[in-house]
């Protein structure tokens, strides 16, 4: 349990700007990050590094359980997995996909569940992801549901990649995040929805900047 420490959970649809917003209230604040779908992401690399089917839920589980992870600090932490830098591995669309289909089982989330909220230290805890205040952190006092529209959401993802110098099309960007938020909605452990009490906030037509000032205004009011 968190007891009194404060904690903001953001959660939302993939490519909503949850991460960068994340980070940067937990700089401004100087509380701990947990970005949860880095998590997961590398629970899908030790999957494939361990040869383990995708369907082998309690291979996953154990791979799940095995897994010695660890965040380094600063705006683009380091991964390491198994002694292991990962960082690039998690970050790629097909990390993400087979991320999303691992993340659709019970047992799975369940054995993740302690390592999201050992995140939980003092003085407070930024938590982004899916799930973060209707299940990891159901006790949090300030909860944020962060959207945007996909036609949005791709546009952005499409050019952090052309930025990083990685072609790919748009349409098929567009279609594929279409796609992980369906998974992502439909499935039925801990779906992606918004949590009692959350407020939503709809980044289409925000700057970052006015985003995370009306998450910070949540601590405010
Ligand atoms: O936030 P992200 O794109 O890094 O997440 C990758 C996938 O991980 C996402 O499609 C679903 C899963 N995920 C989840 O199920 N629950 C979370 N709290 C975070 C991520």
């Amino acid at each position: 349990m968190s007891g009194n420490i404060p904690i903001m959970t953001l959660d939302g649809p993939a490519g909503a700007g949850k991460g960068t917003v994340s980070r940067a209230i937990a700089n401004k604040l100087g509380w701990h990050y947990l970005d949860s779908g880095a998590i997961y992401r590398s629970l899908a690399v030790a999957v494939l590094d361990a040869g383990v089917a995708l369907d082998d839920m309690d291979g996953i589980v154990n791979v799940a359980n095995k897994m010695d992870l660890s965040f380094g600090s600063g705006d683009t932490p380091s991964v390491m997995l198994n002694g292991k830098i990962i960082t690039d591995r998690i970050t790629t669309e097909t990390c993400g996909h087979i991320t999303s289909q691992i993340a659709a089982n019970g047992q799975v989330r369940q054995a993740l569940l302690q390592k999201q909220r050992e995140f939980c230290r003092s003085p407070g805890l930024v938590a982004d992801g899916r799930d973060m205040g209707t299940v990891v952190f159901p006790e949090a006092q300030y909860k944020v549901f962060l959207t945007a529209s996909a036609e949005e959401r791709a546009q952005r993802r499409f050019k952090q990649l052309k930025e990083k110098g990685i072609d790919v099309s748009l349409i098929g960007l567009a279609k594929e995040i279409e796609e992980r938020d369906r998974r992502d909605m439909e499935r039925s452990v801990a779906p992606l929805k918004m949590a009692d009490g959350a407020v939503l906030v709809d980044s289409s037509d925000m700057s970052i900047d006015d985003v995370i000032a009306q998450c910070l205004a949540l601590l405010e009011a």
